[in-house]
């Protein structure tokens, strides 16, 4: 009787609270609508209330397993465990998907059946889930998946990329899961790291660009974030994709002067553009573990990038500040070095440990109350931005666009605007519907070579996961050329298959269509050991060549891939990338010319494996022996051909001597003098010829994406201020030093010069 009492005047004081919470109130001390309800939650919550927020466990921890811990299938909820994550545990998150996609309904159903469970607790206060949904809805049977990240980049079209954040928010909504893992806005400055291919390049501006605009597509325009959308999460904070080893984390050793340089902006724009959360980089950097560091975490994250949203960990990051870093004597020290240092939310993810040992610092006084209830108020506000406390589970009717035919064209476009043509030489492509073509290598008739890693699974490894109406490279290339194209295997990942009968049937084609690549795995997972086309690819280029015929070089792989020796026998060469499910499709468009290229590198392609670069290195990069140097590259960062041709004419500067406040305004003309519309991608460049921090020999300072038809030109404007010429200083400030600079688009040049 008095807890049915309690349990009333509860409910009715958490109704007054959150009634009371209205647009007047919002604004009067700086904090908006969505803190002012999280605060009268907060104010009503105990201590195991309190933490049960901060803890977010994996769904597997939920699933029904057999014996030797695998799930049954079909997957299921065991009620106890939802119970104890739920109502005993009072977690506030649930995250993943087991090691194989839900269907649809599952993911529906599991949903629900966990924010029910939450009407059992004290507060009813609904649980977030969150997924890797980093390039479409991954982890969901059947689902269109767009080009992972590193392709996405490859598009130099930010709209786009938006488009593909809004697609991919929409589905994932319609699963129920409202938090989306991503984007990764680490920079690919090293090919090595397993998870190159989960970036947008190497380039700052390129990465700064295309993570805002995905951004805006997961997250929308509006405060509040309706039933289309997800709050994103910006990982992995900081300095994550640039291991010293290249083995992913493993240690990092970046002075601040370059993290503020290269891997800070990123996440500085990120912030800036309103995203809700960041995912903190498992690795250690000069020394500190990234989960340790409140320098990082609040004195840059929070004072300085003004950033408000969540801070959750990486996978089980707490405990491994004790296991694998050796920075925390006990679980017990490592959870309170990560929540003073800043963390919100742990991924901890399979066991409740970290509740026991926080609430003990708690009462021990080594975690402030004050620093919980930050952490809480932020998840919170975070659930009432996403609507979860209206509507825990959306109305699944409303998704009739869920993996729609439109997704799947936005999929393909995507796709098609991604792919690079790196070589072309005697007209060899487009090929002409009526040639006899030979396709074959290992990457050609598969649709995981097409996906990678975060796809139907999280290695993306198993082929029959896959779903099977997609069309592989072999089978798109047939729909369009029927009969004329036949098909060999050649050769696997470990070696050569069938070559000998590869090269009689090239005899009899007119060309081959040569698809090489990689199995990629991520993560610990993906470390390699040496840095080549795996098994005897090579050798089934070099005998397919030797026939004579014409030969095309596809490759489908998340990094460049070291092809010098091979590269001057093929006439042509495409650069895939993880073009995504509609992959198959978008190449085949390519190469039969019903698409002109127009995908341009977003890293520079490495000519040998140890000569790592990238375009903005040091003139000591390039200056000793050539032979020798590190920056000796295969293909330029941003360089992509086309079917057809562009003429860059009438560059214009408005002027040529500028202080540091002013703005540059360059306008050049672009006409397209070939046959074939098609689009160009227009860089300028800015050179800083001597500085008191050696300058980079040029950085990427603006784009556009510009589409012309034949005959047509249109002319293009760059608005650049001055500041954004400056570099990190010596005294780790932004700085413009006085003095000369070349401004390049194409093959003009042009100085001008900076006064104080
Ligand atoms: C990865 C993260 C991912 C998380 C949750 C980790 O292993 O590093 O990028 O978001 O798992 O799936």
């Amino acid at each position: 009787m008095f807890v049915f009492q309690r349990k009333i005047i509860l409910f009715f004081v958490l109704s007054v609270a959150l009634a009371s919470c209205n647009i007047e109130n919002a604004g009067k001390d700086g904090s908006n609508i969505y803190e002012i309800k999280a605060d009268s939650v907060l104010s009503l919550m105990n201590l195991d209330e309190k933490i049960g927020q901060m803890t977010q466990i994996t769904i597997n921890y939920m699933l029904e397993k057999k014996e030797d811990g695998k799930p049954v299938l079909p997957f299921r909820l065991v009620p106890d465990s939802v119970k104890s994550v739920v109502t005993r545990h009072l977690s506030g998150s649930v995250f993943g998907c087991a090691r194989r996609a839900f269907t649809l309904k599952q993911w529906r159903q599991f949903v629900k059946e966990i924010q029910t469970a939450t009407k059992n607790t004290r507060l009813k206060i609904p649980v977030i889930y969150g997924v890797d949904a980093i390039h479409g809805t991954t982890f969901t049977a059947g689902a269109v998946l767009y080009p992972q990240e590193i392709g996405q980049a490859a598009t130099w079209n930010p709209q786009l990329v938006e488009k593909i954040g809004e697609a991919t928010a929409y589905d994932c909504r319609a699963t129920g899961v409202p938090w989306n893992f991503s984007p990764v806005l680490g920079l690919g400055r090293n090919p090595l790291w397993s998870r190159f291919f989960e970036t947008y390049g190497e380039d700052e501006l390129l990465t700064e660009t295309m993570g805002t605009a995905i951004i805006n597509g997961y997250q929308g325009n509006d405060e509040k974030i309706d039933g289309k959308h997800v709050a994103a999460c910006m990982k992995h904070y900081l300095g994550y994709s640039f291991p010293l080893s290249g083995k992913d984390r493993t240690q990092a050793w970046i002075p601040e002067l370059m993290l503020r340089e290269y891997f800070l902006p990123p996440f500085r724009k990120a912030v800036e553009s309103g995203a809700l959360s960041l995912m903190v980089n498992s690795g250690e950097v000069n020394g500190t573990p990234l989960h340790a560091s409140h320098y990082w975490l609040t004195d840059v994250l929070r004072d300085e990038l003004g950033f408000k949203g969540v801070v959750v960990t990486d996978f089980m990051d707490i405990i491994l500040l004790h296991k694998n870093h050796h920075i925390a004597s006990s679980y017990k020290e490592a959870v309170e070095k990560a929540i003073n240092a800043g963390v919100d939310m742990s991924m901890v993810p399979a066991d409740f440990h970290f509740q026991r040992y926080l609430k003990e610092l708690v009462n021990e006084g080594k975690v402030p109350v004050s620093r919980i209830d930050e952490s809480v108020k932020r998840i919170l506000t975070l659930k009432f931005k996403l609507g979860l406390f209206e509507k825990p589970v959306p109305d699944f009717d409303n998704y009739a666009d869920y993996n729609s035919r439109k997704h799947m064209e936005l999929g393909r476009k995507a796709a098609e605007e991604s792919i690079t043509l790196l070589k072309n030489e005697n007209g060899i492509l487009p090929l002409k519907e009526n040639m006899k073509v030979l396709v074959c290598g290992p990457t050609a008739d598969s649709l995981k070579y097409l996906n990678g890693p975060w796809s139907f699974s999280w290695q993306g490894k198993k082929e029959e996961y896959y779903p099977q109406r997609k069309n592989t490279i072999r089978e798109a290339m047939e729909i369009v050329g029927g009969q004329n194209v036949a098909y060999c295997q050649a050769a696997d990942l470990d070696g050569l298959t069938d070559i000998d009968k590869a090269v009689s049937k090239a005899a009899m084609s007119d060309v081959i269509v040569a698809c090489v690549g990689e199995e990629h795995s991520v993560e610990e997972l993906g470390n390699i050991n040496e840095y080549r086309l795996p098994g005897k690819q090579y050798e089934m280029v070099k005998r397919l060549a030797a026939t004579g015929k014409p030969l095309v070089l596809v490759i489908t792989a998340g990094r460049p891939e070291i092809i010098t020796a091979v590269e001057p026998l093929c006439d042509a060469v495409i650069m895939c990338y993880l073009p995504g499910t509609e992959g198959g499709d978008a190449l085949a468009r390519i190469v039969y010319g019903k698409v002109n290229p127009s995908g341009k590198l977003p890293f520079t392609w490495p000519a040998f494996p140890a000569t790592i670069s990238t375009y903005d290195h040091k003139y000591t990069d390039e200056n000793i022996d050539g032979k020798q140097a590190p920056y000796q590259p295969l293909y330029e960062f941003g360089y992509g051909l086309s079917y057809t041709d562009f003429e860059y004419i009438n560059p214009e500067i408005n002027d040529s001597l500028f202080s540091p406040d002013d703005t540059i305004y360059v306008k050049i003309t672009v006409k397209n003098t070939g046959k074939m519309p098609g689009k160009e991608v227009v860089q300028l460049y800015a050179s800083d010829l001597y500085a008191s921090v050696t300058p980079p020999v040029k950085r990427l300072r603006a784009f556009d994406k510009i589409s012309l038809l034949p005959d047509e030109e249109k002319t293009v404007k760059f608005r650049l201020p001055v500041r954004n010429l400056g570099f990190i200083g010596n005294d780790l400030v932004e700085v413009v030093e006085p003095g000369v600079f070349v401004l390049q688009i194409g093959k003009f040049r042009k100085s001008i010069r900076v006064t104080e």
